[in-house]
């Protein structure tokens, strides 16, 4: 994809870790879950089932410190857009991305995940709790394009059955792919 499109997919929210990018977030509410970090092996262990590769685009919804999308940039090549909904969260993951050195390829957007443009994902994160996913799940299955895959950690689908189910450290890792529409 070339830098122009991917950047043009996010316009309406604020974008962050790119020279030249400046603040324009009107004020959003609060977060619907506080944030805590998932451990480096289980963000490894989501990226590896979700089979991430440079061609893909990462999109975590709730990218709290950008851990995720970092690493799915500097491990596995891909591009990354993390959502968070918390200013605190959103400087802190824009210092990150730099830090790390992948601003090239990783954008951090201020936004609520609910209402955000996510139709660039080949591959979605999530760390939210079940009744969010739940919530989130119909935008998933209308805005994503068939055969995203995504990854939940912690935190199921309800009835939606996940294709592949891991455990690291005690904690359930999740992944479903986005089905064609029906008929
Ligand atoms: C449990 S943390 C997960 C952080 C990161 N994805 C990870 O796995 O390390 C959840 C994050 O979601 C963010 N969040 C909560 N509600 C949100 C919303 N409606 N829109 C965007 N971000 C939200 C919080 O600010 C927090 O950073």
């Amino acid at each position: 994809m070339e830098r122009r499109q991917f950047l043009a997919g996010v316009g309406a929210l604020t974008v962050y870790g790119f020279a030249g990018a400046a603040e324009k977030a009107a004020p959003l509410r609060g977060p619907d879950v506080i944030f805590v970090p998932t451990p480096n092996e289980v963000v490894d262990t989501m990226l590896k089932m979700a089979a991430v590769t440079r061609k893909d685009t990462v999109y975590d919804l709730g990218c709290g410190d950008g851990r995720i999308v970092i690493t799915a940039a500097q491990k596995f090549g891909a591009r990354g857009v993390g959502i968070d909904i918390d200013p605190e969260r959103i400087r802190e993951a824009t210092d990150n991305v730099s830090k790390a050195g992948v601003a090239d390829r990783v954008k951090i957007v201020r936004g609520d995940l609910f209402q955000a443009d996510i139709s660039g994902a080949t591959v979605v994160t999530l760390y939210l709790l079940t009744d969010l996913n739940l919530k989130l799940r119909p935008k998933l299955l209308k805005d994503l394009k068939p055969g995203t895959r995504i990854v939940s950690h912690a935190f199921s689908m309800g009835d939606w059955k996940p294709e592949r189910t891991a455990e690291v450290g005690g904690t359930n890792i999740y992944l479903w792919r986005v089905p064609a529409p029906k008929g």
